[in-house]
């Protein structure tokens, strides 16, 4: 069908081919009107889930013509990819709407677009209608792919357009995405999450979770591989329940086996693991492979078997250290970083002390500190909520022993020659490059001849405290 038919077509990927090009007409027109080309922004809020999803949407924009913004105040079109983990990520975003009616005083005809996870929740959407009017596009987590057709709804008719899915089982191939970095990339695997953890607004906001075909994954990314890109992150809420529900029967070890095959990959992390699903045999995959990364994410959130029963954690603080224990006596200087909540309604001292008590048995190497958030209509918010103060002390003690023990776990590849990914430069340092070991630990190294995106050898000199500094001994094999 020609892509100038008149009705769009009915197979997805190709219906939003024909919009892009009908936007880029658009664009064209209003660009030559105004004598100048027209810029798009997307900021990101929150995860590697949305930050993937931007650089979809980052995809569309520029396939419709529309050139990058060098700040929010210079775009024609400016887009935010919220998230919704936990509250103050909610008031950052209306923060940002504030100023967002100052830029559109400035230019009227700038497009303001919301999409992700906070954009699944009713109340938000309610309060955007009533109280941000001038938002002129509002859409979720389950239909990105569409930001074309969203768009050209929204020039052709001049009013708000809000489209939000309840829940999807279309996963939607093929479609332009940019790449944020050239060397480097998240690949989804799987969407959604069915494990519905009491505190956790995920399951509500990105659906049912739905597996990718495997042959799809490959596909990207052997084309990601042959542009360039040498580090990928395979991406799902819980990626060890890979392939539920699939045609093709193949396990999340079974993947990430053929996905080391791949040439030109050589570096491959994944995010997130669940621990009542981490199997002993993907384990195995990973110690016998040098290619996949020394680095666990494994989120505990809480130490006390009580306070993980009622978070629907389905795993005891025993179950929880013999993993992290065979994990680290199976694979040689893995990393193991964490995620853990303070302050989830009826957590007590000793709950808490069992939280530090693991903390010091399994010695993160880094670990993401968060006080509990009620997020509404998950089953937690419905519960007797506790005193901030008690929460912030509690959280003082965690966040300490956190910061204590990580301090003295990166002081072991002290000395050391390892394998750094060169990632960019140093901010603080022009002079130096800044890049990462396969543990995920930061390496900052004075500038040699291979560039950002190569692999260097480099002797990890110091280490001061969350980071090395280190010399470069040469190329990488
Ligand atoms: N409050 C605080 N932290 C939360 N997380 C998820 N939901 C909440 C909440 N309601 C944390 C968990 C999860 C991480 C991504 O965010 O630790 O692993
Ligand atoms: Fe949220 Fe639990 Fe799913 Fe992670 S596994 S996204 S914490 S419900």
């Amino acid at each position: 069908m020609s892509i100038y038919a008149l009705e769009p077509p009915v197979e997805e990927g190709a219906r939003q081919f024909y919009f892009m090009e009908k936007c880029k007409e658009l664009v064209r027109a209003r660009s030559e009107k105004l004598g100048r080309p027209l810029y798009a922004m997307i900021q990101t809020f929150g995860c590697q889930m949305n930050e993937r999803d931007s650089e979809k949407i980052s995809g569309i924009m520029r396939q419709i013509g529309l050139l990058k913004a060098a700040g929010e105040e210079h775009a024609d079109i400016l887009v935010y990819n919220t998230c919704t983990v936990r509250e103050n990520a909610d008031r950052r975003l209306y923060g940002r709407l504030g100023v967002c009616k100052a830029y559109k005083q400035a230019n009227k005809d700038m497009i303001i677009g919301l999409c992700g996870c906070m954009m699944q929740e009713e109340h938000v959407v309610e309060r955007i209608k009533s109280s941000y009017p001038y938002v002129d596009i509002i859409f979720g987590t389950h239909n990105i792919f569409r930001f074309a057709e969203l768009l050209y709804r929204r020039l052709d008719s001049g009013s708000q357009v809000i489209d939000i899915w309840k829940d999807t089982d279309r996963i939607v191939e093929e479609l332009p995405s940019e790449r944020k970095y050239a060397f480097k990339t998240g690949i989804n695997i799987m969407f959604g999450c069915d494990n519905f953890c009491t505190y956790c607004i995920v399951p509500y906001v990105r659906g049912r979770e739905r597996s990718r075909e495997p042959r799809d994954i490959l596909r990207e990314i052997e084309r990601v591989a042959s542009d360039g890109v040498v580090e990928i992150m395979l991406l799902g809420q819980n990626v060890n329940s890979y392939g539920k529900g699939l045609d093709t029967k193949i396990t999340f070890s079974e993947l990430l086996a053929e996905t080391a095959k791949i040439d030109g990959i050589r570096r491959i992390r994944f995010m997130t693991s669940h621990p009542k699903d981490l199997s002993p045999e993907l384990i195995k995959v990973i110690a016998g492979n040098e290619k996949i990364a020394r680095h666990i994410h494994l989120p505990l959130q809480s130490g006390s078997d009580r306070i993980l029963k009622a978070m629907n954690r389905h795993y005891t603080k025993e179950q929880y250290t013999d993993l992290a224990r065979l994990i680290r006596s199976e694979i040689p200087d893995v990393s193991i970083t964490t995620d853990i909540i303070v302050g989830f309604p009826g957590e007590s001292e000793n709950d808490v002390d069992d939280t530090i008590d693991v903390i010091e048995k399994v010695r993160f190497d880094g670990a993401f500190t968060f006080e509990y958030s009620p997020r509404s209509g998950t089953p937690a918010a419905k519960m007797e909520q506790l005193d901030r103060e008690f929460v912030q002390r509690n959280f003082d003690r965690v966040l300490g022993t956190v910061q204590r023990i990580s301090k003295e776990q990166a002081g072991r590849f002290e000395g050391r020659i390892m394998e750094v990914l060169t990632e960019g430069e140093d901010e603080k340092d022009p002079s130096r490059y800044t890049g990462r070991i396969s543990q995920n630990n930061v390496v900052h190294f004075p500038k040699s001849g291979a560039g950002i995106g190569s692999f260097v050898n480099v002797s990890l000199d110091e280490c001061m405290g969350f980071y090395y500094n280190g010399t470069v001994i040469g190329e990488a094999p």
